[in-house]
């Protein structure tokens, strides 16, 4: 890994994460100077043709983060909901994150099974079971670089401000090493409130948001606001899902792709991008597709 999540942490303000599904939206963050990976839940169910509930389990979610992990040099930070279960569960969870190189695991306060926080149903944990889910995450790694995020939910299930920053508060001495406060607010006012009253609470440790539902606001903005790391969860999946879309819908009524072929990447664009050029001469078959000759 080119540098440590923690080592980012202490010098970009804010690190921009980018969320990825597999290793190709990986790649693409990775191209675009952004410094972390979010292996969101959101983009691998989705991904999966799945709905982002607790359906998938941790080994599958794990795989999509080993695949993502394996194609880059950058920190991948995986959402593991909310810890796959009790505190054996997420003993073992750290044990094989940490093992495959994920260099964060980001843990929700939510019951299980959780839904997504822009769905309703979600109930919060209590606050002394889950600082102790952070506290055992904490004893099972091994490294000094894995990191283990709290990531709060108060503000998602209209629980409040208060309830946020105690419970802030008893994540950071169970040992969490940052804090991700979640909103579904249309503004930043919210977790900016946030920031600024963890601040006065003696919360140190860094602050992550994830500017879903509050797109006005920069990194920069937000860095204002009071976050060390801004994660940009979904967006690559919302602009996948819309552009192929929007070709399957063209080539349903039109019976072709020759007004579009222009407006989608070309078949060498594939091959650049998971640098197939660089594929060893002396394997066979590259002769015989040399031969066929190529479509790109
Ligand atoms: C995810 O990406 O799965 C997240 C972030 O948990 S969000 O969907 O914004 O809740
Ligand atoms: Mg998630």
């Amino acid at each position: 890994m080119k540098k440590s999540l923690r080592a980012l942490l202490g010098e970009l303000q804010p690190v921009r994460v980018m969320g990825a599904h597999d290793g190709m939206t990986a790649v693409l963050a990775q191209n675009y100077g952004f410094e972390a990976i979010w292996a969101g839940g959101l983009g691998i169910c989705t991904a999966a043709g799945v709905p982002d509930a607790g359906l998938l389990t941790m080994t599958e979610l794990l795989d999509a983060a080993v695949t993502m992990r394996r194609r880059v040099d950058i920190p991948i930070i995986a959402d593991v909901d909310s810890g796959f279960g009790d505190v054996n569960v997420v003993r073992r969870m750290v044990q094989l994150y940490e093992g495959e190189g994920i260099a964060a695991i980001c843990m929700e306060d939510k019951q299980y099974p959780k839904r997504n926080s822009f769905r309703d149903g979600n109930v919060l944990e209590d606050a002394g079971v889950f600082a102790r889910k952070i506290a055992v995450a904490k004893a099972a790694q091994r490294g000094d670089d894995f990191m283990v995020i709290a990531r709060l939910e108060s503000l998602i299930v209209s629980a409040g401000l208060d309830d946020a920053i105690k419970r802030a508060e008893v994540y950071c001495e169970a040992g969490a090493d940052a804090l991700l406060i979640h909103s579904r607010a249309r503004t930043a006012d919210e977790v900016a409130e946030f920031a600024t009253a963890a601040r006065a609470a003696d919360i140190t440790v860094p602050l992550f948001m994830i500017p879903t539902t509050y797109p006005g606001a920069s990194a920069r903005e937000l860095r204002a606001c009071g976050a060390d790391a801004v994660v940009y969860a979904n967006q690559v999946i919302r602009a996948a899902l819309q552009a192929m879309t929007a070709v399957l819908d063209h080539v349903a009524q039109q019976d072709s792709t020759r007004l579009i072929e222009g407006d989608i990447a070309t078949v060498a664009d594939l091959f650049d991008l998971v640098k197939t050029d660089e594929l060893l001469d002396d394997s066979p078959w590259i002769g015989l597709a040399e031969k066929a000759g190529s479509p790109a």
